[in-house]
């Protein structure tokens, strides 16, 4: 349901220690934004926090012979349990194609119906909709969203969706309402989705009542 947007360490350890999180999605933008490091080693990294969890990895070479190439390789090093994310661009379907049936597929940077529906159909598992990218653009993206849901349920499509490019907790929420199946967001907005001021207050009354009544900081202390 919510995966990790994330090539942080830090961030990763944290969000895996408190929450569940069904894997972490990268691409060179994210990577790039973290300390230079070895490239196979920093997913590597990933790979080994994450244990069963899914590693999403971009290819980043834009011919067909040099994704093919590339994804080969990332298969080689990291294993088949990964899914390589490949842009829905004309070459990308090409390697989608060939790919097929082989290895895990996140078709990215969908923006359209019909991005989507031609990943579908050359056999992507996942498809990672750019939510905020495509609002910028003046899309309709939870419209795209609502669409593709509707042909992935009316054909039985093994393909899911996976919001991801959100900037605020609406809009992640909004997705959801429209059909994803999960979303990739950054920890900040992980935690940002988490919080709630009800909550918050709750808690912190019912601990003030506990102590004013049994005069201990909590049950532990009546153990005896
Ligand atoms: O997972 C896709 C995401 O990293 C793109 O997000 O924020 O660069 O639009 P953003």
């Amino acid at each position: 349901m919510y995966v990790l947007d994330t090539a942080n360490i830090k961030e990763i350890k944290e969000a895996i220690n408190f929450y569940q999180i069904d894997g972490v999605t990268t691409n060179p933008t994210i990577l790039s934004r973290e300390q230079k490091e070895t490239y196979f080693d920093h997913l590597k990294e990933i790979q080994e926090l994450l244990k069963e969890k899914r590693l999403y990895v971009q290819v980043t070479a834009t011919n067909f012979k040099k994704m093919k190439e590339e994804a080969d390789l990332l298969l080689d090093k990291l294993g088949n349990d990964i899914s390589i994310k490949i842009p829905a661009s004309t070459e990308g379907f090409q390697l989608m194609k060939h790919l097929n049936e082989k290895v895990h597929i996140t078709a990215t940077a969908i923006c359209s119906y019909e991005l989507g529906l031609m990943s579908i159909a050359c056999g992507a598992d996942a498809l990672a909709l750019y939510i905020n990218r495509m609002a910028n653009e003046g899309i309709d993206a939870n419209m795209v969203t609502k669409n593709l849901r509707t042909y992935i349920d009316q054909t039985n499509s093994k393909t899911k969706l996976l919001g991801a490019s959100f900037k605020n907790v609406v809009q992640i929420r909004e997705n959801f309402l429209h059909g994803v199946h999960a979303v990739t967001i950054s920890y900040d907005l992980l935690k940002q989705s988490m919080k709630a001021k009800i909550l918050e207050d709750s808690v912190l009354q019912f601990t003030k009542d506990f102590q004013t009544q049994y005069l201990v900081e909590d049950a532990t202390y009546l153990k005896k």
